[in-house]
């Protein structure tokens, strides 16, 4: 049995699930892996804080050279969150040879090139699972698994504070905010919740992803990203008569040129779709690949004991591994390289408009569709009012730009007293 000792960098909620898993499982590792961890040392910024693990006396500290220094720790997870310290920290372990498992997306997604930099000088592996969806092993699903596949779709439902907020105001008919208020209430949205529902969080894990998927290092500045504080309760009311389920998807996509295009914003699905059938904070990741077909991945993508699961495994990966691998980005020299990045891509659109009830409104607008050589897949015009009624429209699929050009030419028509939203919405799936 091989003996491993272990630095940690955080001990909170997730932390604190590791250190507990390690413990009541510590037994059955070693009969299954042939492995035991041992925690030496866990920095954290307040030592008198009440912990969820019984840690002996002598394992926390303040003093991150405690775990840098000490040459009996070889591997060090990481759950301390943010991109920096943890950034600096991780840089050093790797350089100086430990190997490093973070559950920390924006430490990998915005310090990418230098950590694994660093863990190629010290010959040390980075692992980061837990980083995208919690504990669904998607991330060793595409390195391992797909390895004969090109990748040619990600579809993700990756935060699950959005996704229990948007089932909330779709099963329940609540409003945005009465949603966010429950999710805060229950321990599922943050207090300062703007890094998920903008859909920053999101955006980190799609850089993630995509690096993965499509071979080339996805930059966060190369994703589009909308949240879903726009949304309207009506307006998912209003596609789920249509047919559609209203989610945060991030999407990517590769074309057969090898033109990528990254995105993050609420987007209408079939309801046939199984993805539509993710509900309250549950994650999902629905892969395609030109040899598999189409792969789902479903699970916990947040909570102490999931994220455990996959940190655990990273942990076990690293300790059997005799030589670390490196991902290979096709771009890695120049992050545009050969890959384009294409930002005008093709969608169908949902249109949800407050017009004059008057005749002639919807012909005013079809004109202006049909001058910008967009088709309309259907309309729906809601009531009688002296005031503005609904009008929504689906197009069929037209590109961003033109589509964005023609809503301006709209909102200036006079009958349009508003444009309430324009939701992107994904074809069915083969
Ligand atoms: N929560 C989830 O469900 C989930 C799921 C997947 C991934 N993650 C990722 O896991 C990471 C940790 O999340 P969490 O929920 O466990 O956060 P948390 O409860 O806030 O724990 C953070 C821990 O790091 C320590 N820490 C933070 N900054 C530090 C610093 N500068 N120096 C020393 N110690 C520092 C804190 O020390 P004190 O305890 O003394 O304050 C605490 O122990 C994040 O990157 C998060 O994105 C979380």
């Amino acid at each position: 049995m091989k003996e491993i000792k272990v630095g940690f960098l955080g001990l909170g909620n997730i932390g604190g699930g590791v250190y507990r898993t390690l413990d009541n499982n510590r037994a059955d590792i070693i009969h299954k892996e042939g492995v035991s961890f041992k925690v030496k040392r866990a920095l954290v910024r307040n030592l008198d804080k009440a912990r969820t693990a019984d840690v002996p006396e002598g394992v926390l500290t303040t003093r991150f050279e405690d775990i840098l220094e000490d040459d009996e720790i070889t591997l060090v997870a990481e759950f301390m969150g943010a991109p920096h310290p943890a950034c600096e920290y991780l840089t050093q372990l790797l350089r100086a040879g430990k190997t490093v498992v973070t559950a920390n997306k924006e430490v990998i997604a915005h310090c990418w090139p230098e950590l694994e930099e660093a863990a190629k000088e010290g010959g040390a592996g980075l692992y980061y699972e837990a980083a995208v969806a919690g504990g669904i092993p998607v991330i060793r699903a595409i390195t391992d698994s797909m390895q004969a596949n090109n990748v040619r779709q990600i579809m993700g439902i990756v935060n699950g504070t959005t996704n229990y907020i948007l089932t909330r105001m779709a099963e329940d008919g609540m409003e945005y905010s009465d949603a966010l208020a429950e999710a805060q209430q229950k321990g599922l949205a943050e207090p300062d919740p703007t890094n998920d529902v903008e859909g920053k969080d999101a955006a980190c894990k799609l850089s993630i992803l995509a690096s993965l998927g499509f071979h080339a290092r996805v930059p966060l500045g190369k994703i589009y990203c909308e949240g879903i504080t726009k949304v309207a309760q009506e307006d998912i009311e209003l596609g789920k008569e249509m047919g559609y389920a209203l989610k945060l998807l991030a999407i990517g996509k590769k074309d057969k040129d090898n033109r990528i295009e990254v995105r993050v914003h609420p987007t209408f699905i079939s309801e046939k779709h199984p993805l539509s059938s993710v509900q309250d904070s549950y994650n999902a990741i629905f892969l395609t690949g030109d040899a598999v077909g189409n792969l789902m991945f479903y699970g916990r993508g947040a909570g102490d004991l999931p994220t455990a699961s996959a940190i655990i495994s990273d942990m076990v990966y690293a300790a059997k591994t005799d030589k670390h691998r490196y991902n290979t980005f096709k771009n890695v020299e120049d992050v545009e390289g050969i890959v384009e990045f294409n930002d005008d891509w093709q969608s169908k659109y949902f249109l949800h408009l407050s017009v004059e009830d008057a005749p002639g409104v919807l012909a005013v607008i079809a004109t202006i569709f049909a001058g910008s050589g967009i088709s309309i897949e259907s309309v729906v015009q809601k009531g009688h009012s002296q005031g503005a009624v609904p009008l929504i429209l689906i197009t069929h699929m037209v590109g961003e730009r033109m589509m964005k050009n023609a809503i301006r030419s709209i909102e200036a028509l006079p009958q349009v007293k508003k444009v309430n939203i324009l939701i992107r919405v994904e074809e069915d799936y083969d």
